[in-house]
């Protein structure tokens, strides 16, 4: 089973919309694939065409709900088949309280993922899982359980902001539980004909690398009315060119999960709270100042920056307000030509 959490802390950037569509396009592919709803607003089980308050349907919180208790849980309950090879667990607003009673129980970010290793969901090639605007409890049990995280971005800069909350939250699961699931990224959204839109694109190219997937998903109106109409794009506007972004988007996503990568996101972090502007250059980037280089502030003071890198062993160091400074959490340096020391990274 391979599990595919849609994720990004921004809100808007186009999660839900993926979500349903890509479950559907996996479906049509002829896998059996399952989509959760982990989202209190439960867009996503709007977009699929049902209404929370005209159903009693269960949800996701009653996975949850019953996770600590002696009941067990009745899946065939929960799961809705009503599309073929698409199965779908709804939800809705009481998947908040899930977050205020449960969040601060031991093992509580771990539940979907053990809920998943249950026999009844071996059934399942994919589960795909729309996952809430936040890094709360239900976006951290989202990326646990997952082995692919797939990361809308729109065309704003906070969706870009998504992407330090993204790999923050993976390196935590990473250090926690040694999980290191794929992260791609998408540009959703997309505009050809914008000097704007092309201009977030080569700056998501250079900061991201092979980790963005080739596929652009356009801005169509088609997946607006869709969702509108409770339906995946694949039954509203199969001819659509939304419909074939997102198949494509799929299509990618498969292949790139199957290959072997050899290359890894790598995170740096820097502590500068008085820093104007900081950025880590190396051998990898020429030591040359560019956007692919530049680190984004994060609350806490520190710096971080994500570059994609190849096996070996790197030099690098921190340029901050033009100032070259070594990095003070990693005790393997060299000594360089000037006469000063460069940190060393070895993959
Ligand atoms: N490629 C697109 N073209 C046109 N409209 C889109 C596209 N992708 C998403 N939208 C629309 O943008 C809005 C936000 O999309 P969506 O609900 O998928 O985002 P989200 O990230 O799930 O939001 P939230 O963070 O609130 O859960 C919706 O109205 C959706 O129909
Ligand atoms: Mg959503």
């Amino acid at each position: 089973m391979q599990v595919i959490s849609v994720s990004n802390q921004k809100g808007g950037c186009g999660k839900t919309t993926l979500a349903v569509n890509v479950s559907a396009a996996l479906a049509m592919l002829g896998n059996e694939t399952l989509l959760i709803d982990l989202d209190p607003q439960a867009n996503a089980t709007f977009a699929m065409g049902f209404s929370q308050e005209a159903s009693e349907r269960k949800t996701f919180y009653d996975v949850f709900r019953t996770h600590f208790s002696a009941e067990d849980t009745q899946f065939d309950e929960i799961v809705i088949k009503e599309r073929k090879k698409f199965s779908f667990i709804p939800s809705n607003m009481m998947l908040s309280a899930a977050e205020i009673n449960l969040g601060s129980v031991d093992g509580a970010a771990t539940i979907l993922s053990r809920t998943l290793s249950h026999p009844y969901f071996e059934r399942y090639k994919y589960v795909v899982i729309d996952s809430p605007p936040s890094f709360g409890f239900l976006t951290l049990n989202s990326m646990y359980a997952a082995n692919v995280i797939l990361v809308p971005l729109d065309l704003s800069h906070f969706s870009f902001n998504g992407i330090n909350g993204v790999y923050r939250v993976r390196s935590l699961l990473n250090r926690e539980t040694g999980r290191n699931p794929l992260v791609f990224f998408v540009l959703n959204s997309y505009d050809r004909r914008s000097r704007y839109s092309r201009k977030v694109e080569q700056n998501a190219e250079s900061k991201l690398g092979s980790y963005l997937l080739p596929t652009r998903v356009r801005s169509s109106v088609r997946l607006r009315e869709a969702v509108g109409k409770g339906k995946t794009i694949f039954e509203y506007a199969k001819k659509s060119s939304a419909a074939l972004d997102v198949f494509n988007l799929t299509c990618e996503l498969l292949a790139s999960e199957k290959k072997k990568t050899n290359t890894i996101m790598q995170e740096f972090l820097f502590h500068a709270p008085e820093a104007g502007a900081v950025y880590v250059l190396g051998d990898f980037n020429d030591w040359q100042k560019s956007d692919a280089g530049r680190m984004t502030r994060l609350e806490s003071g520190h710096w971080s920056g994500h570059v994609t890198l190849k096996k070996g062993k790197y030099r690098y160091k921190f340029l901050v307000d033009d100032e070259w400074i070594h990095d003070p959490d990693n005790t393997k340096v060299e000594s360089n030509t000037f006469g000063t020391h460069d940190s060393i990274l070895k993959i």
